[in-house]
């Protein structure tokens, strides 16, 4: 049997930081880099995407639902909402909490079981492998369905390891041509985005700069056993430095683009 999907982040950030999205959230500039504030641009980004879905929508699937935030607000918005995750914890979590139908797989094998008038994914698409995701899409959406998504994509310019996650824009623009979606809407969020990256790299430095004051005795009185747990643990501290690239803004800018799309099928 495959072994359930459990993203640890994920549940850091939702049960250490108390955070009740599980994406970047939309900021407004010049405020303090504080988890309050990172709280308030995620609420804000959730009415961004609220805003945008056409009146005429009553039946949504969610895909890669995380904590359950936007399915709940669009079940209070009286919409036939539907979830889905491959995440063991979001599944006993939510399927405890909300009272209406929730899918436990990856997308890649969800069977719809019936057209959906919209399909949203926020930052969930980069997930899946895109000849899925579009085949999928295909296959949930009725005709002249939407499709709303939100999430950072690389550029053609991307490189390192900042090339290693999110789709390529321009690929999977040409795609939503070729399979006849029209854009209704494109917004680029990247700007508005990033100030998550910064808060999240100060708090890292901070862990980083406590872990070092509380260590400086032990590395005085040992530094043989120092050296050689350096050199044990040389990957994961290489995986660190790579996680910590991971959260310059300014790299994060050159070599990728937070979109906010919807599109709809044009037959
Ligand atoms: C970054 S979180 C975003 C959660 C939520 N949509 C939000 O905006 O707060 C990514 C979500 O995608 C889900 N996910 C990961 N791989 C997936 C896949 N192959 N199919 C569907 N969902 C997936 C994760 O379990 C998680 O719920």
């Amino acid at each position: 049997m495959k072994k359930p999907k459990n993203d640890r982040a994920l549940r850091f950030y939702n049960e250490v930081l108390g955070l009740e999205h599980l994406h970047y959230g939309f900021w407004e500039s010049e405020v303090d880099l504080t988890i309050d504030n990172l709280k308030r641009a995620q609420k804000r980004y959730e009415d961004l995407i609220a805003e945008l879905i056409p009146a005429e929508v009553k039946t949504t699937l969610e895909v890669g639902c995380g904590t359950g935030a936007m399915w709940t607000r669009m079940l209070d918005m009286g919409l036939e909402a539907e979830a889905l995750s491959p995440d063991v914890n979001q599944m006993e979590m939510l399927t405890k909490k909300i009272k209406a139908p929730f899918h436990y797989c990856r997308f890649e094998d969800f069977k719809p079981a019936k057209e959906y008038d919209l399909v949203l994914n926020s930052e969930s698409s980069q997930y899946i492998p895109l000849d899925q995701l579009f085949e999928n899409i295909n296959r949930s959406l009725r005709s002249k369905g939407y499709w709303l998504l939100c999430d950072y994509f690389t550029l053609d310019n991307a490189s390192g390891v900042m090339a290693k996650s999110g789709h390529n824009f321009n690929e999977f623009m040409r795609r939503v041509k070729e399979n006849g979606f029209n854009v209704l809407h494109e917004q680029d969020i990247t700007k508005e985005t990033t100030y998550t990256l910064d808060l999240a790299r100060d708090i890292v430095k901070k862990g980083k700069a406590g872990f070092d004051i509380l260590t400086q005795k032990f590395r005085y009185d040992h530094p043989v056993v120092t050296k050689i747990l350096a050199r044990l643990f040389r990957k994961k501290l290489r995986k660190l430095d790579e996680g910590e690239e991971l959260l310059d803004s300014k790299k994060f800018s050159e070599n990728k683009k937070y979109v906010l799309l919807l599109l709809q099928k044009s037959t």
